[in-house]
């Protein structure tokens, strides 16, 4: 860079130097934040214009580039083009390691930055994005970290070479050019690139793992996704967490294992909304990275205290499950509390297993917080939920244990129970919780509710009727449900629409689990009522409204199809059954429909060979009341579920579906003679 020394070095005469000081030596705006290309030189049309650039997203997705400060290089802009970029010349001294951030450059040999002789201008070494692999790396920054140590002491200048004009990212975007690195700063950017390629070492899983996710992002097709039901961004999700309204938005966090689409370790997803319908990716809350929870952070809940939002969560360790919190001023990063675990095995009653005890659900009651925690009795390894209580939610006691199961719950109750919440409802406190291993479940695990009155003094949920403890939901899908209560005091409860023991059809897509609809809860007679959110109302569209007189027969309703839709019907049968066929294509259906007293689904037909055979995984049934002699059913579908509310929400079943990508009709049908109202839409929400 031969020029350039000579305009410095008679600058440097002229102001009466005669020793060239260090700052002439080292690398100008080698991070662009002068926002301009001051310090470099540009020749040819590849680094013409404006080109630095203080952006901080690209794409459909908005991923983050991953750049440093404000401003960086965006070759991208004169895409196509040739030309040169050259620095300030610089001493290479200390451990002779330089680093900068790259993007683009397929073409290794066309597209790098060399290292020059400053004085005879020679090409010493060059670099090109040998990080390059796929388009998962193209625009998001990985950090080269290149050692020139052989050529210490010399005076040297980076030239960016461009010599690519295809279209195939022909360009490079560079930042954050840092010459003669100290041993301390070498070691903070040798972590840095690791991190940007989704690896970590201790104490940097949380950025490296949300680096991971939006690396890899583009692997899930939007549209393969549901669309107003909430999913990862990409690999595994299970239960619901940390459902919340704080700072005038809905939270939702969730069990997630980004890296695959099958259960692993779990880290807390996050998402927010202002409807409970379209929903927005958070970067990932939280990572398994302390020595309390590095097998693991497992389910828990949030709650808003002195405006600050906490999470409450259970640290999984071998042998051991302890509960602990985070917490954050903006909602969006948290920080992990320094004395956790807040609750271990030293704070639980005799017979309590210390390996199966977690779920924390935390709550405000008369000033104070309670939690009530999943847990096992060693002795008889029945269910139990554990209540502790706490005034600062950092210090807890142990407060009694609300329901216990026993060789007589077993039927109903199973064994463990994971995932309790309990809340008030209408006068009484309503626990709900999704016990395991309930013998001859058509799923693995069940998810019911029990209705009593929770004495706060003695930890005991009294008044419980056992005989009116009930299933939440007669379908496949339905598990881990969790509750809030919003700024309108609505008790609305999600859960995870996805059962244990199968892999979701979307695993093939790059994602596996989903969130059900929200839905409002009451309680009328004992009974849970559990309706859809009305926010999805206001996405409905191109409505169809018909009176079917069906016998022995058949009918579609003209514009009405798809695969997501709401469709309420009211039928009057007779003795046949009569409903609806779903996600009907060739050869294929799911049918809803109205027998003798119960509302059933049946996706035999439906599900492409994808469940294992048999009634038990396919027919699924609740048994209703009729009404005047009608049935209403409110149903919902998304890409791959039907969510059917039965009699404005007396019963639920949930499933997901895995029909063919075109198989998208709606077919109303009765084996009888049966009247069905049909009002239908087509719900748009992107
Ligand atoms: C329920 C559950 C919880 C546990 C979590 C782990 O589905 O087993 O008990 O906290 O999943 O992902």
């Amino acid at each position: 860079m031969k020029k350039l020394t000579l305009v410095v070095f008679t600058l440097l005469i002229l102001t009466g130097c005669n020793t060239v000081s260090k700052e002439t030596k080292d690398l100008l705006n080698g991070d662009f934040e002068t926002g301009d290309l001051t310090g470099w030189i540009a020749n040819g049309k590849a680094f013409e214009g404006d080109i630095v650039k203080d952006v901080q997203t690209y794409g459909e997705y908005q991923r983050l580039y991953y750049h440093q400060g404000d401003y960086h290089l965006l070759g991208s802009i004169n895409s196509g083009e040739r030309g040169t970029l050259t620095s300030s010349d610089f001493k290479i001294s200390n451990t002779g390691f330089l680093t900068f951030l790259i993007a683009g450059g397929f073409n290794y040999n066309k597209v790098y930055i060399g290292l020059y002789d400053a004085k005879t201008d020679e090409l010493l070494e060059k670099k090109s994005n040998n990080l390059f692999k796929d388009p998962e790396f193209t625009e998001g920054y990985v950090r080269i970290i290149w050692d020139v140590s052989n050529f210490m002491g010399k005076d040297v200048y980076l030239k960016i070479v461009d010599e690519d004009d295809s279209t195939y990212y022909d360009y490079l975007n560079v930042d954050g050019f840092k010459v003669n690195l100290t041993e301390k700063e070498l070691m903070i950017y040798q972590t840095d690139a690791l991190i940007r390629l989704g690896y970590a070492e201790s104490g940097n899983k949380l950025e490296a793992i949300n680096r991971y996710t939006d690396m890899n992002t583009w692997k899930v097709d939007m549209k393969d996704k549901f669309n107003y039901h909430v999913t990862g961004k990409i690999g595994w999700i299970n239960d619901p967490n940390g459902f919340v309204y704080y700072k005038e938005q809905y939270h939702l966090f969730y069990q997630h294992n980004p890296k695959d689409v099958v259960w692993g370790p779990m880290h807390w997803g996050h998402v927010v909304s202002n409807d409970l319908v379209k929903w927005e990716y958070l970067p990932i809350a939280l990572a398994p990275d302390q020595t309390y929870d590095s097998e693991g952070v497992f389910s828990g809940s949030a709650v808003e205290k002195d405006g600050h939002l906490y999470l409450i969560y259970t640290g999984n360790i071998p042998q051991r499950q302890v509960q602990a919190i985070a917490y954050s001023t903006d909602g969006i990063s948290f920080e992990k509390y320094a004395d956790n675990p807040i609750l271990d095995y030293k704070s639980l009653p005799a017979d309590a297993s210390p390996s199966d005890f977690r779920d924390p659900k935390v709550w405000e009651h008369d000033g104070e917080y309670y939690m009530i925690v999943g847990s096992r009795q060693i002795s008889n390894s029945y269910g139990q939920v554990l209540l502790f209580k706490s005034s600062d939610l950092k210090h807890w006691s142990y407060v009694g244990t609300p329901y216990k199961g026993s060789s007589a719950t077993f039927s109903k109750l199973g064994k463990m129970w994971e995932c309790p919440d309990i809340f008030e409802l209408n006068g009484h406190e309503v626990l709900i919780m999704s016990p395991q291993e309930v013998p001859g479940h058509r799923n693995q695990n069940s998810t019911v509710y029990v209705v009593g009155n929770l004495n706060y003094k003695t930890g005991k949920l009294e008044n419980i009727n056992y005989e009116q403890i009930a299933e939440i939901d007669y379908g496949f899908d339905f598990y881990a449900p969790q509750t809030m209560i919003d700024n309108q005091g609505r008790r609305i409860m999600i859960a995870w629409m996805q059962t244990w023991n199968r892999t979701p059809i979307t695993a093939a897509l790059g994602y596996s689990g989903a969130m059900t609809l929200p839905r409002v809860l009451n309680l009328v007679n004992g009974k849970l009522i559990q309706q859809p959110i009305s926010e999805i109302e206001n996405y409905r569209a191109n409505k169809v409204n018909t009176v079917l007189n069906l016998n022995q027969s058949s009918e579609k309703v003209e514009n009405l199809k798809g695969k997501s839709n709401e469709i309420l019907l009211t039928i009057t049968p007779d003795s046949n059954e009569t409903g609806v066929k779903l996600f009907k294509g060739q050869n294929e259906e799911t049918k809803v429909y109205y027998k003798d007293g119960y509302v059933y689904l049946d996706r035999t037909n439906g599900t492409k060979g994808k469940i294992p055979a048999g009634d038990i995984n396919n027919i699924t049934k609740a048994k209703v009341d009729l009404k005047n002699g009608k049935i209403h059913l409110r149903i919902f579908i998304d890409q791959f579920s039907v969510e059917v509310f039965v009699n404005n929400g007396e019963q639920t079943i949930t499933s997901t579906v895995y029909s063919s990508i075109d198989a998208a009709g709606i077919e109303f049908y009765s084996l009888g003679t049966s009247t069905i109202e049909v009002e239908g839409y087509d719900l748009i929400i992107r």
